[in-house]
């Protein structure tokens, strides 16, 4: 199949593995286009908290996110600026309490369709690297290139006790993975999507790679999955 602005690359892979920061760095290398799908996820859930709707309702949930304006708005960066209802999705994206809902919230089957057709929309044009849990099973099987990046518990552990303590925030190595393992057996254990590599996904495991190795080995493959066709 070809694409107008190029293949489409999706990354998909556990919580803390790097996909933002690697997809990131890989999309302005290849002059594409990021877009991380769990910001979608966070934003839903952000407004739900706000509305007070309980985070289990798939109807209501997905009813409120047809009722809300998404909108993607270039940016500086290879990753256009989200804004709902007009307003810049930002740093509250990231609050502990909202990671917590997103999570919840993707569960629900009616809320992932939704989110499924939005995504799709937003990258069918190509030229996009597209992070997420399920993009190269569930938005996109005919994506032309897709990863499912891994790395160990531990060594995910220990990168982000890295980033705590350089922060200047406390950071207990056992409880945080403790925590990405639970966070894991969610993610793969839910009925609707679960992380999973693709079967014709290229698995790439970090573990003992330095981000710059595995932006280098992103490209050699995009290289290889583009072919003539670019
Ligand atoms: O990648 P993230 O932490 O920003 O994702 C937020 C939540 O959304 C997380 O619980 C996983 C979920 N998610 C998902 O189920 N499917 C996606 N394609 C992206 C994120």
């Amino acid at each position: 199949m070809s694409r107008p602005r190029g293949i489409i690359i999706a990354i998909d892979g556990p919580a803390g593995v790097g996909k933002s920061t690697i997809g990131r760095l890989a999309a302005s290398r290849l002059g594409y286009e990021f877009f991380s799908t769990g910001r979608m996820y966070r934003a839903l859930a952000l407004k739900a908290l706000e509305a007070g709707l309980a985070v289990g309702d798939g109807p209501a949930l997905a009813a409120l996110a047809g009722r809300l304006r998404w909108e993607f708005r270039d940016s500086a960066g290879p990753e256009h600026d989200m804004y709902v209802d007009g307003a810049l999705m930002g740093d509250r994206l990231s609050e502990e309490k909202v990671s917590r809902a997103s999570s919840a919230v993707a569960r629900l089957r009616e809320v992932r369709d939704f989110m499924r057709d939005r995504q799709r929309e937003a990258g069918r044009d190509g030229g996009v690297i597209m992070e997420g849990r399920d993009i190269g099973t569930n938005v996109f099987p005919d994506a032309e290139l897709k990863i499912y990046l891994d790395a160990s518990p531990e060594a995910r552990a220990a990168r982000r006790v890295g980033q705590l303590r350089e922060l200047g925030q406390p950071a207990d190595y056992g409880e945080i993975l403790d925590f990405i393992k639970k966070r894991d057996a969610q993610d793969s254990g839910r009925e609707h999507s679960p992380l999973k590599k693709a079967d014709d996904g290229h698995y790439l495991d970090s573990t003992t790679l330095t981000r710059d190795q595995v932006v280098e080995e992103i490209v050699r493959l995009h290289a290889a999955a583009a072919g003539g066709g670019r």
